[in-house]
């Protein structure tokens, strides 16, 4: 069963739930992948409810996520098995079946076709209307560089893409 909501009525909850650790899903074909982001926008642009996931070029995500053009972010109501997030932020789609290993539970979508997970009951189905690659062109300032320049050596191709996600279904499975 779900429970429909407003997903600003939630805006706190989400906003909170980043801060460890939320996750995104995405269906290419019969492959359904999950991993944990915690850098995202919650608002609204072009008069559309809008969750905005930023995605580095190196995840197995990124591929899927621009053949689908549609996500869920799969949030914890409550307490959450912190092994989720942990595994899901950690170990990549391409190497293990993250759903099948940590016996996670999909439920039918409504609105688009990748599913949300039962264990993290706050969904957003999300269509993406818009995505925009960042880039080293544009920073402003040098924070912003600290955060790519560890683990790829074509630093370019890691900047992170932004997906922009318009909220079609919001719910809690219950
Ligand atoms: C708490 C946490 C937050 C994260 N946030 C993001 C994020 O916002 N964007 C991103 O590209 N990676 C983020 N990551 C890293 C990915 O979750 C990780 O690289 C994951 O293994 C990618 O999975 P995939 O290769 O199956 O796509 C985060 C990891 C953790 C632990």
């Amino acid at each position: 069963m779900k429970k429909f909501i407003d997903p600003f009525a939630y805006a706190p909850q989400i906003l909170k739930a980043l801060k460890k650790g939320v996750l995104l899903t995405v269906k290419d074909g019969q492959q359904v992948n999950t991993m944990t982001i915690g850098w995202a926008h919650l608002g609204i642009e072009w008069s559309t409810p809008t969750f905005i996931a930023y995605v580095r070029g190196c995840r197995h995500t990124k591929p899927m996520l621009d053949k689908a053009c549609e996500f869920t972010v799969n949030i914890p109501v409550g307490e959450v098995d912190a092994n989720i997030l942990k595994i899901c932020g950690t170990r990549s789609g391409r190497d293990m079946d993250k759903i099948a290993q940590l016996g996670l539970t999909l439920e039918e979508p409504e609105v688009i076709h990748t599913p949300g997970i039962k264990e993290l009951p706050l969904t957003l189905e999300c269509r993406v209307i818009y995505r925009q690659q960042q880039t080293p062109a544009c920073v402003l300032d040098d924070h912003v560089y600290t955060h790519y320049q560890k683990d790829c050596p074509d630093i370019e191709q890691d900047y992170h893409t932004a997906y922009y996600g318009q909220i079609l279904s919001a719910y809690i499975i219950e």
